[in-house]
């Protein structure tokens, strides 16, 4: 069922900050861990390099079984500087998508690489048809259409349909065509869970997927997370969601000299109690180091 394993990761700001000098932990096949830690703390990062959107200073990053992304703000790369607007290159990487794009876009973005590159391509044969209509464009519109068949893109639309029913309450041939923009903000994430969740990929990476969602809706995605035999890590600032749905929580710790990463192998309800502990721990530590040393 996947997992991802990060191992002495470094990561450094553009501005020459540390932001990760040495970050280990293991996300076991099957497991719920949840990331938390303060604003600014450095989970989306963290997240974007197991996705691959960033490349770490150091260490590595290893993950099996197919990764599907839920990005902080959906539709975007969550890249420093970048807006839902995207540039042409990042909407070909499937991360960023138009100030116009549709369900349909949306959906094509967090689907697995094969499903997304035979989507583009019919995309772009449609589109040729429009602006030429000879032999030669219908013959390569009907083998994008034959491509996309071989590569069980209808039988995806299927899948899309129950999400789009799920999320808007609508039928993927209506619904496909929706201005992204025309949706609220809860609507979109949903949309993105129902994708993820009934997809392929075995492990899911999810940033802050309860935002904008209304309380059916966390609860929905407490017993998914709950349910669902896929890996997922996930980063919530919610406690309730947390205490509902977390089997792990690794804990993200600014320091001075970059965020530490610590894993509490229980639920929410005892993580505290646990922080504490390991904390007063240092700090008797640090007062025997002290006591220890001639000054
Ligand atoms: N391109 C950049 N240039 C300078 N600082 C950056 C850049 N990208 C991220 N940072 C900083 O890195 C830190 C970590 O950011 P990150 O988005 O990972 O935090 P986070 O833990 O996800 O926070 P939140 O809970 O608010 O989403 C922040 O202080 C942020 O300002
Ligand atoms: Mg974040």
């Amino acid at each position: 069922m996947g997992h991802v394993e990060i191992s002495h990761l470094e990561y450094y700001l553009p501005d020459g900050r540390v932001l990760f000098d040495d970050a280990s932990f293991r996300v076991g096949e099957g497991a719920s861990v949840a990331l938390v830690g303060a604003n600014g703390a450095g989970k989306t990062t963290l997240l974007r390099m197991v996705a691959g959107d960033l490349q770490p200073h150091g260490g590595t990053v290893t993950v099996s079984g197919g990764l599907g992304v839920m990005r902080q703000f959906v539709g975007t790369t969550g890249r420093a500087g970048s807006t839902a607007g995207g540039s042409e290159q990042e909407a070909e990487d499937g991360h960023e998508l138009a100030h116009d794009a549709s369900v349909r876009d949306l959906l094509v973005s967090v689907a697995p690489p094969r499903i997304r590159t035979g989507a583009r391509a019919v995309d772009a044969a449609e589109l040729a048809m429009v602006a030429q209509d000879d032999e030669k464009t219908q013959l390569a519109y009907a083998q994008a259409l034959s491509d996309w068949a071989d590569v069980g893109g209808y039988e995806y639309e299927t899948i899309w349909d129950v999400c789009t029913t799920a999320a808007l309450g609508m039928p993927y041939d209506r619904a496909q065509w929706r201005g992204l923009n025309t949706l609220s903000g809860g609507e979109q994430k949903r949309l993105v869970l129902e994708a993820l969740l009934r997809g392929p990929d075995e492990v899911l990476l999810l940033d802050e997927p309860d935002n904008y969602l209304d309380v059916p809706g966390k609860r929905w995605l407490e017993e998914q997370i709950r349910s669902t035999a896929k890996t997922v890590l996930y980063i919530s600032h919610d406690r309730e969601l947390l205490a509902n749905s977390a089997e792990k929580i690794a804990s993200v710790e600014p320091g001075a000299t970059g965020s530490e990463v610590w894993v509490h192998g229980g639920g929410f309800a005892s993580f505290h109690a646990a922080r504490e502990e390991r904390f007063a721990r240092y700090d008797e530590l640090r007062r025997r180091w002290t006591r220890s040393t001639p000054s």
